[in-house]
């Protein structure tokens, strides 16, 4: 196994653990939901955005307990997502990290409130002390996620992504589109250390500029995968985006020139990273692998 790979699953470890501490339930009568929640977050994904949260983390010497609980976060935040998209009235799938959606193994009803549920935990985990002593850090990570994953991101990119659905879209408005959908939540990944680790204005620039551009890259890797992938290696339905009439840098321009872009915005993305040390050589390796992966 290649060190980047060694890393990140080693990464993946780590934040399962988390993860299983903060869903842990005692006997609670709602175990249902409970189960639930941890159908959709444990055990499953490639854990990238906790992989970017830790590594930014490691920039700016932040505590491990602080960077895995972020992580945690970031990536309850994540699985919401994944099972309300998953949901018959959006993208209705039945197959999602090799097993059967959360609407499928439970119900409709107990899969949009699994999703509610992990994200208010992910603000919950944010907000607690044992993640930063200092609430000022605390109520900065909590700002920059909600911001990340709402009306002004993800959830707008979501909007979007429905709405543009069988109609007319140019190149732009996908853009704009997948930044939101995606690059949101990646781009907190990617400066959650900052915040964390109190960078200054330099770096937390870098970093955005670096998720900007991997972010928008890692998208146009989930649409080519959706054309050119298979089930079994994605663990999702394939094929989905053309029945649906999904617009995608893949339908808009084919898949030789969205692999062009994507490589490109690759390169870019390790560009802005000049100002780190060897450090971010992991954030470096990262981004070639987002276009490259089969999963
Ligand atoms: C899938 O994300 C949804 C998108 C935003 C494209 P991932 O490809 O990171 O899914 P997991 O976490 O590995 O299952
Ligand atoms: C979903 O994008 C992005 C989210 C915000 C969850 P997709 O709909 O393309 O993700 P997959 O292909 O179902 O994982
Ligand atoms: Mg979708
Ligand atoms: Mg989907
Ligand atoms: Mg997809």
């Amino acid at each position: 196994m290649d060190a980047l790979k060694q890393a990140m699953a080693s990464a993946a470890v780590d934040v399962e653990a988390t993860l299983q501490k903060v869903l842990q339930s005692e006997d609670e009568p709602e175990h249902r939901l409970f189960d639930a929640m941890r159908y959709a977050a444990l055990g499953g994904g490639k854990r990238l955005r906790p992989f970017l949260v830790l590594q930014g983390a490691g920039l700016f010497s932040v505590s491990r307990k602080s960077a895995l609980r972020t992580a945690a976060a970031i990536e309850l935040v994540h699985c919401y997502s994944l099972v309300h998209d998953d949901l018959p009235a959006m993208d209705d799938d039945d197959l999602r990290r090799g097993k059967p959606t959360v609407h499928k193994a439970f119900d409709e009803a107990t899969a949009i409130l699994a999703g509610d549920a992990l994200l208010t935990l992910a603000f919950e985990v944010l907000s607690h002390p044992d993640t930063h002593s200092n609430p000022e850090v605390c109520c900065r990570l909590v700002a920059a996620l909600a911001r990340a994953a709402g009306a002004h991101g993800m959830v707008a990119g979501q909007m979007i992504d429905l709405s543009a659905a069988g109609g007319e879209v140019d190149i732009g408005e996908i853009t704009r589109l997948q930044r939101l959908k995606t690059g949101a939540l990646i781009g907190f990944a990617c400066e959650a250390g900052a915040i964390l680790g109190r960078a200054g204005e330099a770096q937390h620039e870098a970093l955005r500029g670096y998720a900007h551009d991997l972010g928008l890259a890692f998208q146009i890797a989930d649409d080519l995968l959706d054309v050119e992938g298979t089930q079994e290696e994605t663990g999702k339905a394939v094929g989905k985006d053309a029945n649906q009439g999904k617009a995608t840098f893949v339908s808009i321009l084919g898949p030789e020139r969205a692999r062009a872009q994507a490589n490109m915005l690759v390169e870019q993305a390790a560009a802005h990273l000049a100002i780190f040390d060897e450090k971010a050589d992991f954030l470096r390796k990262v981004a070639p692998y987002i276009v490259e992966r089969r999963s």
